[in-house]
């Protein structure tokens, strides 16, 4: 038997043979390491670095390790800011300021590090966080994307964020845009800034996530911006959510959470076990981790933040704050006490897989809901 066919316009667009895509997540290069882009990228699909936690040149060995796994090809997804506080340019400097300007998170997360006896510890890259100028003058995010643009990738993928500064560079390389949305705002936003193609991301998605659910927001997306085409992200762990999506209007599926169980997925095997355990209420949003609306598996750090009664700090505060307290739990292995970020549909992702069998039932199911679709119809 031959191979299946399911092409959409996203397969000419990327030049892709199934459109279906590996969402860019940005566990500091655990979620998506080079094997899973690689194996998503080789079964036919489109594999997404989640770039945004590697500083630059970790970023630009990652891809040049994919590209030693695949010469089919593959994305990088950034999480560019639409505004920083005005912020001390490193993490060491943001960790000074915010003991004295902001002590009652600081105690927060002291007195966690404290209950659960955490060795002290601080995320040792201290790269350039604000908006303040880093080596060569250039910001992180300025830097990040010049590695991308530099190396072998065909398409950027803005999370968070504002890529109106990127297009024009992208598009002169002949790299494709895709900007995230999980609003219409939002996905105008990325139609002015530019982007090839808008994510419509909803409620229902693991990590960064808005306020409204894929069924309502996927056919709003694609009226809005017509004739720039969508992908869905959020929610789709199997055929029928594909297909969904593409009878809401969408041409292609972007899939983050179904693929962390990957074997290739480097995040610790106890998180994999909370998402195929893990039922759809058991990933809730929450600001504690980053201070945007997260959503990751419940644990006892979200509780006492709902108990704490504090207001989360502006990027890139909050997010420093707790990534010295997600490194002192790395250190000692409480992944429990990690942000796990996952989505609800976590609930039909039940067995870990290798990256090649998660993409082949995907595709398998999408093409059998679509048959099953296609049957009902009958011209009388
Ligand atoms: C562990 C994790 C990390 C993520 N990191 C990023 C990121 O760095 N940039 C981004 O644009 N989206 C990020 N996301 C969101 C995904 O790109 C995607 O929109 C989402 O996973 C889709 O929903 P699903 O999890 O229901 O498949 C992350 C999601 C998860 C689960």
């Amino acid at each position: 038997m031959g191979r299946p066919v399911l092409r959409t316009p996203l397969c000419e667009l990327l030049g892709i043979e199934y459109p279906i895509v590996l969402a860019g997540m940005g566990s500091r290069g655990k979620a998506t390491p080079a094997e899973l882009v690689a194996a998503v990228s080789a079964a036919g699909g489109l594999g997404v670095i989640g770039g945004s936690g590697l500083p630059p040149e970790e970023l630009r060995a990652v891809i040049r390790h994919v590209r030693k796994l695949t010469n089919k090809p593959i994305g990088v997804d950034l999480l560019l800011p639409a505004k920083l506080a005005e912020a001390p340019p490193t993490r060491s400097a943001v960790r000074a300021e915010l003991q004295q300007k902001f002590p009652e998170h600081h105690a927060f997360m002291r007195r966690l590090m404290q209950q659960y006896a955490l060795p002290d510890a601080v995320v040792e890259n201290d790269m350039v966080v604000s908006a303040a100028t880093g080596k060569g003058g250039k910001t992180l995010h300025e830097q990040q994307v010049a590695v991308v643009l530099s190396e072998d990738v065909q398409v950027f993928a803005a999370g968070l964020g504002d890529p109106s500064w990127v297009v024009p560079m992208a598009r002169a390389r002949g790299v494709r845009v895709m900007g995230l949305a999980g609003n219409l705002r939002n996905a105008q936003r990325q139609v002015k800034a530019g982007v090839d193609i808008v994510v419509s991301q909803g409620y229902e998605a693991g990590g960064h996530t808005g306020s409204i659910a894929n069924f309502a927001l996927i056919p709003q997306v694609v009226d809005a911006v017509d004739p720039i085409p969508v992908v869905a992200g959020g929610g789709i762990a199997d055929g029928r959510g594909v297909a969904a999506a593409l009878a809401l209007g969408a041409i292609g599926a972007w899939v983050g959470t179904a693929f962390l169980v990957a074997d290739e997925c480097q995040i610790p095997e106890r998180s994999k076990n909370e998402i195929v355990r893990g039922g759809s209420e058991d990933f809730a949003i929450s600001r504690v981790y980053t201070g945007k609306t997260m959503r990751a598996y419940k644990n006892e750090v979200i509780d006492a933040w709902n108990k704490s009664g504090l207001q989360p700090l502006p990027m890139p505060y909050q997010k420093i704050l707790m990534d010295d307290f997600n490194e002192a739990a790395a250190q000692v292995e409480r992944w429990d006490l990690r942000s796990n970020p996952g989505g609800q549909i976590a609930a039909l992702v039940t067995a870990t897989a290798p990256a090649q069998a998660i993409f082949d039932a995907l595709l398998a199911s999408t093409i059998e809901t679509l048959d099953r679709l296609s049957s009902v119809v009958r011209s009388r």
